[in-house]
């Protein structure tokens, strides 16, 4: 299957990814994760797309379509994908489309995760991430067993630049100008599907997957 998890920051697309790809055996494609990755790893696309990504603006689009693109042209791609990120403007859907259309594919479902602002402020300014496996925690909802500790790996737990109250608020404020205009792009082809994004991880997951195989039928 061919998969976009859409949602505002912080509505959990990344936790329910982690789900939907160990089960559909298909990777996770997650922008954001990828460019920190190259920001890490000081390379040209990663430097540049630091500089949005600390105050909570969105990457330019060519740059973005480009990275994911190439992403797409790999071997493990064929088979399916699960999007986390991408696209996030209408332009930026487009030209997926166009990316599909010329392999005689096209995007199955776009899942998207509702969950109110309020939660979702909660939600980014309590999130830390293991600085060794990556694994997501809550200090309010999934905190891990020993504090500052990653219950995977025993790594430390880092917090997101842009998870500060401030950039938060504004990677808010871009989702609702840039970002939400897609649900109309992606409803009006038939295939956006809501699903409440405010229950437990768990319980989110369970409609996900209903949703998945009630698509299939
Ligand atoms: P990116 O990394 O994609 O961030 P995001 O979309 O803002 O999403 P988040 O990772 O913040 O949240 P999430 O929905 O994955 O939630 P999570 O599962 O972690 O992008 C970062 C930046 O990169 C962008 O701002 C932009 O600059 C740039 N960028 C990336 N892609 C781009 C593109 N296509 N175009 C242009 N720029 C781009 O969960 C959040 C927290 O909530 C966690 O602590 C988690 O434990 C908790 N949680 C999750 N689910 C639940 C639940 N059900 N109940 C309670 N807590 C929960």
């Amino acid at each position: 299957m061919r998969i976009v998890l859409f949602g505002a920051p912080g509505s959990g697309k990344g936790t329910q990814a982690e789900f939907i790809s160990r089960d559909q055996g298909i990777p996770h494609i997650s922008t954001g994760d990828m460019l920190r990755e190259a920001a890490r790893n000081g390379t040209e696309v990663g430097l540049k797309a630091r500089s949005f990504m600390d105050r909570g603006a969105l990457v330019p689009d060519q740059v973005m379509i480009e990275v994911v693109a190439q992403r797409l042209e790999k071997d493990d791609a064929n088979k399916g994908f699960l999007l986390d990120g991408f696209p996030r403007t209408v332009e930026q859907a487009e030209k997926l489309d166009d990316i599909l259309k010329l392999r005689g594919t096209g995007i199955d479902a776009v899942l998207w995760l509702e969950v109110d602002d309020r939660e979702l402020v909660k939600r980014l300014t309590s999130r830390r991430i293991c600085s060794g496996c990556g694994a997501i925690y809550n200090l309010l909802f999934q905190a891990p067993i020993t504090p500052g500790r990653c219950d995977k790996c025993g790594s430390s737990l880092d917090q997101r630049v842009d998870d500060q109250q401030a950039t938060a608020q504004k990677r808010l404020e871009v989702y609702q100008q840039q970002t939400s205009p897609l649900k109309d792009y992606y409803l009006s082809r038939g295939i956006l599907k809501k699903i409440d994004g405010a229950k437990s991880p768990d319980e989110v997951y369970s409609s996900l997957k209903e949703t998945l195989r009630s698509g299939r039928k």
